[in-house]
């Protein structure tokens, strides 16, 4: 059976520790400037149905650097965005290349395509999840804080796939997380769930509330997103009137344990979702480690997924 990478449930709190482990390598390696190929040979096709900057970047540039190679397709330049199926497109794409990766909408979408795909897919964003930046987000956190576990981690603003995905991954690694966001953007219900069954395992503590102060109070990290993504343009003033009190700014951080870290996946929004001082404070932001680390994230992602090491 073909393995995917659509979301962070369908991993073990092992697994997600061995990326890790894997990806701190393939970073070492890289800055050390060994000679490094396992990836030779492999071509990464990159489909995008929304703009990127950090996850085609970091796509194409790191297949480059381990030695493979990757092909941009956009849906303007393939008959995708004519109305071929994303059946037949899944079916076709993985007779070119080794490993396939999408940027999508509906989360739908993404499973009908890995269902059709005889190469391994990966989720590189869906309006439900976006399992890459959270990979790249713990191995932020291993390198500042030193472990992940008995970190608390407080995300502000909108229930969105971000939050979603720390969702995931605090359920099925054990952490703590506060999730505060207005009643009417709360996460997906469906992902609440899956991942209060799995905390019964790990142990995780997730905590959704409406009270950004509650969230941030002792919180190590301190992370926040968009507050309309992309798609949801047409909804940008209702969430903006909603989301203000959500900001992570100098008032809300007094809260937060003194040696916090400001994270944010990126791109940002400064005087909205975040203060200018907050993402500018160098002693606390990480948000550019952050973007550096979905390079080693994604390719410890798959180097795993096609059994190359
Ligand atoms: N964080 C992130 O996925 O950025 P891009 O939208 O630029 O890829
Ligand atoms: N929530 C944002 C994340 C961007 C990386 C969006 O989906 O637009």
């Amino acid at each position: 059976m073909v393995k995917h990478c659509l979301s962070l449930k369908d991993l073990t709190k092992e697994e997600i520790v061995n990326l890790l482990k894997l990806s701190q390598q393939i970073k070492q390696k890289i800055k050390n400037g060994e000679n490094y190929e396992p990836l030779k040979g492999v071509i990464l096709g990159m489909i995008f149905e929304k703009p990127s900057t950090r996850t085609r970047l970091s796509f194409e540039t790191g297949m480059k650097r381990l030695g493979g190679d990757a092909v941009f397709l956009s849906p303007r330049d393939i008959q995708l965005g004519r109305g071929e199926s994303i059946e037949d497109t899944a079916r076709v794409i993985s007779r070119y290349v080794d490993i396939i990766m999408i940027r999508t909408f509906e989360h739908s979408r993404i499973e009908r395509f890995a269902q059709y795909s005889t190469v391994p897919v990966i989720n590189a964003l869906t309006d439900l999840l976006h399992p890459c930046q959270v990979l790249a987000d713990l191995l932020t956190i291993k390198e500042k804080l030193g472990d992940i576990e008995g970190i608390k981690v407080a995300f502000f603003g909108d229930g969105n796939n971000m939050a979603n995905s720390w969702i995931y991954a605090a359920a099925v690694v054990g952490f703590e997380l506060r999730v505060a966001t207005p009643v009417d953007c709360a996460p997906n219900g469906v992902v609440i769930n899956n991942a209060l069954k799995l905390a019964q395992k790990s142990g995780a503590k997730i905590i959704l509330t409406d009270d950004p102060k509650e969230a941030a109070e002792g919180a190590d990290v301190l992370y926040t997103d968009v507050w309309a993504s992309m798609g949801q343009e047409d909804q940008k003033e209702k969430k903006h009137a909603l989301m203000r009190p959500y900001q992570v700014n100098r008032e809300l951080v007094k809260y937060a344990n003194k040696d916090y870290i400001f994270m944010h996946c990126l791109p940002a929004h400064r005087g909205e979702e975040v203060e200018a001082e907050i993402i500018d404070d160098e002693k606390h932001s990480v948000v550019f480690d952050e973007a550096e680390n979905r390079t080693y994230a994604q390719l410890a992602t798959i180097m795993n997924l096609i059994g190359r090491f």
